[in-house]
């Protein structure tokens, strides 16, 4: 994996509080790492506490499919980590499932997970903010938005596109305040995929039908979204950026 070269200026984030759903691990967890690094603050909410503790972080633990509890870990934000921006990043493959045997529970759980939270958190976000001259929102689609992903993943896909209009949707909105752009990963080492692939070996199977000719790395998208956060990205709006290797 290579590691990217830095892209902004280490005080790039200075003033910001950046909440990321889904920032104790994988893409999320590189999101923070990157917030930090570059002079912003961080809220972490997710089902699991991020590892290790640090003043310039708020971490709770909460289920952001759960409305109540969105809400509720809202209210219970200190005021020096009122967030900025936001990052709804927090997502799941779901079972594998072929579409003649799709579980009425288990489409609940997807949508509830990839898009409902979203809308949550997105609301939750808008009514505990603090103004900044770039807020901004980076929500995660997918690739499988446009490819439809991986054989009995069509669930995934399908809230990964709905991701995509949202994200859309939200930006004409909540302009000029606010932007909102979305980020299309591909293939991407982390949790995620090693659940869904079940061992590393795939991985590099597949990494041959990728122009690129390797698997992405966390910190690869977190450069993204650093960018779609920052001032840097000052005209860029209603946009989907592809970090994908060119798949
Ligand atoms: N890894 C990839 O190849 C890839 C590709 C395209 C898109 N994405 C998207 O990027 C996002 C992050 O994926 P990742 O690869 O880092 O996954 P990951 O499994 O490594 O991390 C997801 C995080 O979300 C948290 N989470 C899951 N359900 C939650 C819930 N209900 N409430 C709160 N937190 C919850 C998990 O605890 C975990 O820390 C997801 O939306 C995913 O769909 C990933």
């Amino acid at each position: 994996m290579t590691q990217p070269a830095p892209s902004l200026a280490p005080d790039a984030l200075h003033g910001a509080v950046v909440l990321v759903t889904g920032g104790a691990s994988g893409i999320g967890g590189a999101i923070v790492d990157a917030v930090l690094a570059h002079g912003g603050k961080a809220v972490v909410w997710d089902l699991r506490a991020p590892p290790g503790m640090r003043a310039d972080v708020h971490a709770a633990q909460v289920d952001v499919s759960d409305a109540g509890a969105v809400a509720a870990a809202a209210r219970a934000l200190p005021e020096a980590f009122r967030p900025t921006h936001l990052v709804n990043n927090a997502g799941i493959i779901g079972k594998r499932m072929p579409l003649a045997e799709m579980e009425a529970e288990e489409i609940d759980r997807v949508l509830s997970v990839n898009l409902k939270s979203v809308l949550y958190c997105t609301r939750a976000y808008l009514g505990a903010r603090a103004p900044h001259p770039h807020a901004s929102i980076v929500n995660l689609s997918s690739i499988a938005a446009r490819t439809g992903g991986m054989p009995g993943n069509a669930l995934y896909a399908t809230t990964k596109g709905a991701i995509a209009a949202l994200t859309r949707a939200s930006a004409k909105e909540l302009a000029p305040g606010i932007r909102v752009n979305a980020l299309a990963p591909g293939i991407i080492d982390t949790p995620i995929q090693q659940d869904s692939l079940g061992d590393r070996a795939k991985l590099a199977e597949i990494a041959r039908v990728i122009p690129l000719q390797r698997v992405g790395g966390p910190e690869e998208v977190a450069q993204a979204a650093l960018w779609l956060l920052s001032g840097a990205s000052a005209y860029v709006t209603a946009t989907i950026i592809d970090v994908a290797g060119g798949r």
